[in-house]
């Protein structure tokens, strides 16, 4: 892994910065357009390697990709869709899962598919069964072979009834751009309803698409023959947000954090509040500050939306090392993402991960080895250190832990930070950290 970062930390952040659109729903509009018979246009585009990889998948497919970087505008026309070469997909897509997304609408497009091996975070198993029993359900032949999956669709795609075994974001998604072109009613039970999904939906929805949700977690999709292009502004990404709010916490800083909203972000300022954070939502943006005085422990346990998301629990553990008490964390999404606590604990964190389940929900992960739950006993300095980033979220904590750290610490791998966070160097310096970045490197595609 590549890109090396120095930080000298001990010093809050302070100052603003801007959140464009969330990488899980940008790169979802970006397949959808696949789908389309015009062109469509997607507006609030970060610059991030995740959006990349797909622009390049789509490409490959013949779909023509016009990217405005600084005005944050995608212009996607896949008049002209074809099928790709096995390697060349192999070798974009090795460093995102986005891929299986494209199996539906290339079905619909091509009558046929294929999936390598898939990248993305090191967070657990993070298996395909679900996208794989779905595509089968909707009339799918699923063929697996030495260099991945190939699909078909010899007979069309039918509408089917589905129920996921847990409320699944891929799996949810996988069924929506599906089922939007196949012949009939789908009816899909304990859908995942994340904002991003319903940002999914409403894209879908601009495009001719038929698509209701209940409040049970049920979404029902009439077939329709045809589809059209869309123009769309994606949702902000309150990932990023929370991750900046978390920063300015666990180093006594001030942020503004232009563009992120309240609605999708509920749960997480009920959080913030809880550890003792202060916020204020105005109409462009919400500020994070720390307030003084002594931060409180929680407990805390990720869940499906409109539980507190997975993804906003690494970041948010940096802060706790530093809140009076004992406070408890039950990851309940991926069995394994305390892996980044290893690093934390060399700073000089106090945190003991368990296999039980330490809260009040049912979890799958129970009895079955995982270490998923986590106790954070603090305040504890933290003392600079030598890090190697190990996915992008738990990068992004390693990050907060540096600038919180007294000392000068070294961030290995810092490159994988760029998948998801736009400019992140260039929001740091705006807060006025202090970092360098001593080997920009960027990582290879693999
Ligand atoms: N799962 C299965 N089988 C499947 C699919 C999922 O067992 O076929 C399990 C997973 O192993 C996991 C759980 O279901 O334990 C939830 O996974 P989900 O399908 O919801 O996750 P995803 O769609 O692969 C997206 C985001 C993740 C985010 C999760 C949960 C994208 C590209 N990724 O992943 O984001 O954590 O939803 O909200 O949208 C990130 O941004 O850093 C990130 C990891």
């Amino acid at each position: 892994m590549s890109g090396l970062l120095t930080v000298e930390g001990g010093t809050p952040l302070t100052g603003e910065i801007t959140v464009r659109g969330a990488k899980n729903f940008v790169s979802k509009a970006m397949v959808a357009s696949l789908l389309g018979e015009g062109p469509s246009e997607l507006a609030n585009v970060p610059v991030i390697r995740d959006v990349d990889v797909v622009a390049d998948l789509l490409r490959l497919h013949g779909v023509t990709v016009d990217h405005d970087r600084d005005g944050g505008v995608l212009h996607l026309d896949p008049t002209d869709v074809e099928s790709a070469h096995v390697a060349d997909i192999d070798a974009y897509a090795g460093s995102s899962r986005i891929p299986i997304l494209f199996c539906g609408p290339l079905l619909h497009r091509l009558g046929e598919a294929f999936i390598p091996d898939l990248g993305g975070c090191r967070i657990g198993d993070r298996p395909i069964d679900y996208h794989l029993d779905i595509l089968r359900s909707f009339g799918a032949v699923v063929d697996k072979r030495a260099q991945g999956i190939h699909i078909s669709a010899p007979r069309g795609l039918v509408g089917t009834k589905i129920e996921l075994p847990y409320p699944s974001v891929g799996a949810t998604e996988q069924t929506l751009l599906t089922a939007v072109r196949s012949r009939g009613l789908t009816e899909l039970r304990n859908a995942a309803i994340e904002p991003e999904i319903e940002d999914l939906i409403a894209v879908l929805q601009k495009m001719g698409a038929i698509i209701s949700v209940d409040t049970d977690r049920t979404i029902r999709i009439e077939g329709v023959e045809r589809l059209g292009g869309y123009r769309h502004t994606a949702l902000a990404d309150r990932i990023e947000a929370g991750s900046w709010a978390s920063a300015a916490l666990a180093t006594h800083g001030d942020v503004f954090v232009r563009g992120a909203t309240q609605p999708e972000m509920m749960t997480f300022l009920n959080t913030f509040r809880k550890v003792g954070g202060a916020f204020d939502v105005r109409d462009d943006g919400i500020r994070f500050w720390h307030p003084g005085g002594d931060l409180h422990s929680i407990v805390l346990e990720t869940d499906v939306h409109p539980g507190f998301m997975t993804d906003w629990q690494q970041p948010l553990v940096v802060a706790l090392t530093q809140a009076k008490g004992l406070s408890i964390v039950h990851e309940t999404v991926y069995e394994n993402r305390f892996g980044f606590t290893d690093a934390l604990r060399g700073m000089g964190a106090t945190i003991q991960i368990y296999r039980e389940c330490l809260g009040g929900l049912p979890c799958r992960f129970g009895q079955r080895n995982f270490y998923h739950s986590a106790v954070v006993s603090g305040p504890t300095p933290l003392r600079a250190a030598d890090i190697e980033v190990p996915d992008l979220r738990g990068g992004f904590s390693h990050l907060i832990a540096a600038l919180a750290a007294q000392g000068t610490s070294r961030v290995r791998g810092i490159s994988i930070i760029n998948r998801g966070y736009e400019n992140f160097m260039g929001k740091l310096e705006a807060l006025d950290a202090k970092v360098t970045m001593v080997d920009s490197a960027v990582a290879p595609a693999v």
